[in-house]
Order: C-alpha cells, then structure tokens, then sequence
C-alpha cells in the first residue's frame, strides 16, 4: 500500500468513526417520554459494555429501604445503611426523590427536601457503581432543578470524592455555609 492510499484509508476510517460519534450523541440526549407525568426515560451516552440501556427516572415513586441501601452501599456513599429503619426514615421524611431505574432495578438515587418556594437541600445523591459515569447523575440533577424551579436554591454537602463533581454540574462553591454536625 502506498503512503497516498494508507492515507485515505486512514482518513475513511475516522469519518466513519466520527458519523459514530454523532449518531451516538444525537441517540444520548434526553427526551421527556409519554410514561406519565412524573417518569422520564433517557438513553446514558456513557456505558461500561456500550450496550444500548434505557433508564426510566421516577419522582417520588415509593423506594423499598433495601433497595436504597444496595445502591448506597454500591454507589461507596457513606450513609447508615447499617440501620434500614432511619433509613426508612430518611426515605418517608424527604419530600422530593428522583429515583432511577434500569429496568426494575433501582439504580440512581436523589433524595432532597425543600419549600418549593425558597431552598433545597439535597441530601443524597448515589448511582449504582456499575451505572455510573454514564451522564445518569448529571440528568438527576437536570430533573430535580426543572422540579423546584427557579425561585429555589439548590445546596449540598458534597462528599470529599465529588467536590469536583457538583462543579461541573453548575453548582457554585459557598464560602459562607455553616453546620452543626450530626453525632450519629
Ligand atoms: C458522584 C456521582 C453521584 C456521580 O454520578 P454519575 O452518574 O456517575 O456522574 P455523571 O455520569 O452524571 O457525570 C457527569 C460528569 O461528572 C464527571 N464525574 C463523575 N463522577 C465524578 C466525580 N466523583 N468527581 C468528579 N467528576 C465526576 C463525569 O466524568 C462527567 O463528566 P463529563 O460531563 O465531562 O462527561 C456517583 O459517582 C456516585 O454515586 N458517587 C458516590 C456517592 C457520592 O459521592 N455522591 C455525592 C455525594 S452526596
């Protein structure tokens, strides 16, 4: 093969990848489903096999403790999931949860409570270990924002391990926050 033709092979070879690229761009965004009101469906741009895999996010659709437990305890956040009554607590207790689902199985979880009116905290934020970075954390965040509205602030504690994500989701850094600890 010449130098001539190993070049225009080479230059047929990234068009094809480069149309791939488009066409998986165009197949990732999100579009809002005719589920019902409160479920939305999204194809992850990202996936560990690259298989193709919808996601359903579901609004406040009643979570099982034990299934919040194995995507915390998956996801590495650290929350009691020793104890699945403050569990079930924190489950009945918040008033916005964005849950998602591959299937039947829970695998993102957003849990927050807020006024509707003037603030938002969100608690928790955990994807399943082997669903994440796969934009599924970005597209909670998407939803919980179209949820509570503009008038509404949004705050989080991050944990070590993401204070470089909420960044990249918009999220600005507050150098005049103030807490008292938990104990337990
Ligand atoms: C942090 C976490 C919620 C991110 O969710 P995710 O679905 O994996 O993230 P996404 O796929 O939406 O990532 C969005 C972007 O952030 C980046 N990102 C993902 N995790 C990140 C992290 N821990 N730190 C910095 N950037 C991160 C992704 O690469 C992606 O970048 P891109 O837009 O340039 O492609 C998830 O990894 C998780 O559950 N971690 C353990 C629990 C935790 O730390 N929760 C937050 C504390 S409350």
């Amino acid at each position: 093969m010449t130098y001539c033709s190993k070049l225009s092979e080479f230059k047929r070879m990234q068009d094809v990848e480069i149309r791939k690229l488009k066409l998986e761009c165009h197949m990732a965004l999100p579009f809002r489903s005719a589920l019902s009101d409160t479920e939305w469906c999204c194809a992850p741009n990202k996936s560990l096999e690259r298989k193709r895999c919808m996601i359903t996010y579901k609004l406040n659709h009643p979570l099982e403790a034990d299934d919040v437990i194995r995507v915390f305890d998956s996801s590495g956040i650290n929350r009691p999931t020793r104890d699945p009554e403050r569990i079930r607590r924190m489950l009945k207790n918040a008033n916005l949860i964005i849950s998602a689902w591959d299937g039947n199985r829970l695998v993102g979880v957003c849990r927050a409570l807020t006024d509707f009116s003037y603030c938002c905290f969100l608690s928790d934020l955990a994807i399943d270990r082997n669903h994440q970075h796969r934009g599924i954390g970005r597209e909670m965040i998407a939803l919980l924002r179209k949820e509570i509205g503009d008038e509404v602030c949004l705050i989080v504690q991050a944990a070590a391990a993401s204070m470089s994500y909420y960044p990249r989701l918009g999220f600005e850094k507050m150098e005049n926050g103030f807490m008292i600890g938990r104990k337990r």
